[in-house]
């Protein structure tokens, strides 16, 4: 039987990247999923990739109106969620302090921090005792890259708002818990609308910082359904599976 077996789910940017990753994993192990995004194409791609057991909302996480209808159509059609992955984000907003600007931090808080707390909040009436709440931060929440420090923070919030989340619905028996990637190769750096060249010099100033001295990445050929960043799945189980509660789970290769 599948780890995750008639579990309802939502995975927040389950179209592209960790999210889509994260989404095929959860319905190999059992759940009937919900996956969002922004972009339409995107969404429907990824549901016909994952193939079975799962349906695209469209939404932006920064909307609440966006998050009041997911939910709607979760409730009409399953009457409950039991998993929460808290995904969506983004990290292009990168400027040096003495030139972030107003636009920059909004954007960049807006979806990481505000977007991700009323996902929290807005999906806890569906969940009951055993449901299991998973934020993705980031190591960058404890690092110091330069130009990163708006991003960072975003990631640092969540780390934090993870913690007090925990006290505040232990006694309905809903765990909360964080994972912290490092860096992988998905779209995310796609989105920094940078030269090639520019990024691949970024990227070699980075990777001797990786423990591992590699990106995390997918592999080529799965041997089952097991996703990418497999160092993130044994991380993912133990926040999801067994009794951690308000727990920091960081892999950083
Ligand atoms: N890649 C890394 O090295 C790394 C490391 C640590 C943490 N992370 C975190 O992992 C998460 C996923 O990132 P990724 O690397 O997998 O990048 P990605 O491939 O770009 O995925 C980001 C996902 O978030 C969605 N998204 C962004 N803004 C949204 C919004 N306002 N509303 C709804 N969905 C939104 C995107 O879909 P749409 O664009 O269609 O909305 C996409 O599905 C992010 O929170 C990121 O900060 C990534």
């Amino acid at each position: 039987m599948g780890k995750l077996q008639s579990k309802i789910a939502l995975i927040t940017g389950g179209n592209s990247g960790i999210g889509l990753a994260t989404a095929e994993e959860f319905v190999a192990e059992g759940a009937y999923l919900y996956i969002t995004g922004r972009r339409p194409k995107q969404l429907d791609a990824a549901v016909a990739r994952i193939g079975r057991n799962v349906t695209g909302i469209q939404g932006d996480v920064a909307n609440l109106a966006d998050l009041d209808r997911l939910y709607a159509q979760i409730e009409k059609e399953k009457g409950r969620l039991d998993v929460v992955f808290a995904n969506a984000g983004i990290g292009n907003q990168v400027a040096p302090l003495g030139s972030i600007t107003e636009e920059q931090f909004d954007l960049t808080f807006d979806i990481n921090v505000r977007g991700l707390l009323f996902t929290v909040q807005k999906a806890l009436p569906l969940m009951q005792k055993g449901g299991s709440i998973l934020l993705n931060s980031s190591t960058a929440s404890v690092k110091g890259v330069p130009a990163v420090s708006v991003y960072s923070a975003s990631k640092a919030a969540v780390r934090s708002l993870a913690r007090c989340w925990t006290s505040d619905v232990k006694d309905r028996g809903i765990r909360v818990n964080v994972i912290a990637p490092g860096y992988a190769e998905t779209p995310i750096f796609e989105t920094l609308d940078w030269p090639k060249e520019r990024f691949q010099a970024v990227k070699a100033g980075i990777t001797p910082t990786i423990p591992l001295g590699r990106w995390g990445h997918r592999r080529k050929r799965p041997p089952r359904l097991l996703s990418s960043w497999l160092r993130m799945t044994p991380a993912m189980w133990q926040a999801l599976s067994f009794t951690w509660m308000g727990e920091l789970f960081q892999f950083d290769a």
